[in-house]
């Protein structure tokens, strides 16, 4: 029986009598505890029984969730414990749920941006009600971007980061595996991404770019010198091109790619507009996809 519990929990033998001897102290500590606090309320022999065991059950719920977690993280098993009661409050309905309404796991994405961010309050806005999908994050390098106020006005917490450790450091994969992040979108962002960020997420990092790869990428090619090339080109159609991300830049494979046509007239700015149409209708749904084929 044992084993089966340890199996369960996912713990090893030493984890499994630890957590044990910490539910054992805190049993005996919420005894000791709820005696002290019932004398000093004044109860006695007399005293009505309906009010005795409402008050011991209000310790038992709340002071030996507390105790716990006390314990659990005297004995080096904070993670546990707080996993524990993670699972409690979220059954009580205190805590919002991990789980979505069809039973699996939420998916949490991030998304990478440094520009107006009309992407992702796209995308945010296509996953709004749905409960397998929540955007968890919003990463930026520019301070005052737009997309920092779509994060605010979403109320999705932000991340600014700083060249050399994106670069050169750990690419913040602690903060991104910490905020329990799934799926990386880049919609606007302009920096490389370094070899440790794609490490930590594999196939599962994609980007859009507002132009037919693998014409019209590469470094420097973003929004409107991206149209104004394409213009200056003479071309009579363009598009966009949503692909895997890897360490070179625009040249992950492709996943999906859309098409517009250019009239005579057309100025980068208007191209623009026509890609940026495109973009809200195929990225949000190529993304849904994507997330619907990831490992549960
Ligand atoms: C989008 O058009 C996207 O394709 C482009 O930046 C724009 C961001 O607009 N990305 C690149 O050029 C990447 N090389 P937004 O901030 O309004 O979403």
């Amino acid at each position: 029986m044992f084993q089966r519990m340890q199996q369960k929990w996912g713990i090893s033998g030493t984890q499994f009598w630890v957590i044990f001897i910490a539910f054992g102290l805190t049993g005996t500590t919420t005894a000791i505890i709820t005696r002290y606090i019932t004398h000093w309320i004044g109860f006695t022999q007399e005293t009505f029984l309906l009010w005795k065991i409402l008050v011991r059950i209000a310790i038992l719920i709340f002071g030996y969730q507390f105790i716990l977690l006390g314990f659990g993280a005297i004995l080096g098993q904070w993670n546990f414990f707080w996993k524990y009661e993670k699972k409690l409050l979220q059954k009580l309905g205190i805590m919002k749920s991990e789980i979505a309404k069809n039973g699996q796991k939420i998916t949490k994405m991030a998304i990478f941006a440094s520009g107006q961010g009309s992407n992702a309050a796209n995308i945010i806005d296509f996953f709004k009600n749905r409960s397998d999908v929540k955007v968890v994050l919003i990463v930026c390098n520019k301070p005052g971007a737009g997309v920092l106020s779509v994060a605010e006005k979403n109320q999705i917490p932000t991340l600014l980061i700083e060249k050399d450790r994106f670069s050169k450091g750990d690419a913040y994969l602690p903060e991104l595996k910490t905020a329990g992040v799934d799926f990386v979108v880049l919609a606007g962002f302009l920096w490389k991404v370094p070899p440790t960020l794609i490490a930590g997420y594999p196939n599962q990092i994609i980007n859009i770019h507002p132009a037919l790869l693998p014409k019209y990428g590469g470094k420097g090619m973003y929004g409107g010198k991206v149209h104004e090339a394409v213009i200056a080109a003479g071309e009579k159609e363009s598009g966009i091109t949503i692909h895997f991300v890897n360490e070179h830049y625009d040249e992950g494979a492709s996943i999906f790619q859309a098409k517009c046509l250019i009239e005579p007239t057309d100025t980068a700015e208007n191209l623009a507009f026509k890609i940026h149409e495109l973009e809200y209708a195929h990225f949000p749904k190529q993304i849904d996809a994507l997330l619907a084929a990831l490992p549960k």
